[in-house]
């Protein structure tokens, strides 16, 4: 998802209350970001950031943090906070622009518990398969940061971009815990399956959402 630029959009991340600014400073204790030592789950590419909201007024004992690199998509997920009821903003959710690549310089090991990845973008070009935020590379980066029973959960329509991202975990060493190329008609996976944008969207064209949880091998 990339929005037109939105001239305003830097000015509202850097004085927004909803964003984290500084997020080094925060490395290996985000407890001075929250307060309290819940657990951390991230978003990483959270687009409008539907699933997180929904998920944080939900889980209140869970912290999360939804990340997008374009401050263009982010302001409107920063809109959407502010257009809702005081007392309806969980105060379990921030948000972060930055790029998944410099996931390193604000979470250290074990900061992390949980990380979601919905409708990644496809990158279908061979020469671009680096860039697929289930590449290996990324996969080494979200090693770094998760804690040992962390989990890494993907949603996404697209068959080859599914393929290759169960490809890249056997190859980097993870489990694959669940998997189903049939997330709404999964008896158990679709139980508790909070949808997002881009599924609403895809799902409502008849496309079917596949779905696998993943976790790293014990240390
Ligand atoms: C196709 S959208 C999906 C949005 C949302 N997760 C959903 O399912 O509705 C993918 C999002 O990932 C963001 N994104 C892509 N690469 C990223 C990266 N390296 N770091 C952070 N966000 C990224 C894009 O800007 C876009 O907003």
């Amino acid at each position: 998802m990339r929005l037109r630029n939105i001239p305003i959009a830097d000015e509202k991340i850097a004085s927004s209350p909803f964003c984290i600014h500084d997020p080094e400073q925060y490395k290996g204790s985000w407890d001075r970001l929250f307060h309290n030592n819940n657990p951390i789950h991230i978003e990483i590419g959270m687009g409008k950031g539907r699933f997180l909201l929904q998920l944080a007024q939900k889980n209140t004992d869970i912290n999360y943090i939804g990340i997008e690199k374009y401050t263009s998509v982010l302001f409107r997920a920063i809109q959407k906070l502010e257009h809702m009821e005081d007392d309806k903003i969980p105060s379990n959710l921030k948000l972060l622009c930055m790029d998944a690549e410099n996931l390193t310089n604000v979470f250290a090991q074990d900061d992390i518990s949980k990380i979601y990845l919905n409708f990644s973008d496809p990158w279908p070009k061979k020469r671009h398969a680096r860039r697929r935020l289930t590449s290996e590379q990324f996969l080494c980066i979200y090693d770094q940061i998760l804690n040992k029973n962390g989990t890494l959960e993907f949603k996404t329509d697209n068959h080859s971009l599914f393929e290759f991202s169960l490809e890249e975990l056997t190859a980097s060493h993870w489990n694959v815990d669940a998997c189903t190329y049939d997330l709404h008609h999964d008896p158990i996976l679709c139980q508790s399956n909070v949808m997002t944008e881009y599924e609403e969207k895809f799902s409502s064209i008849g496309n079917p959402i596949h779905k696998l949880i993943a976790s790293k091998h014990a240390k």
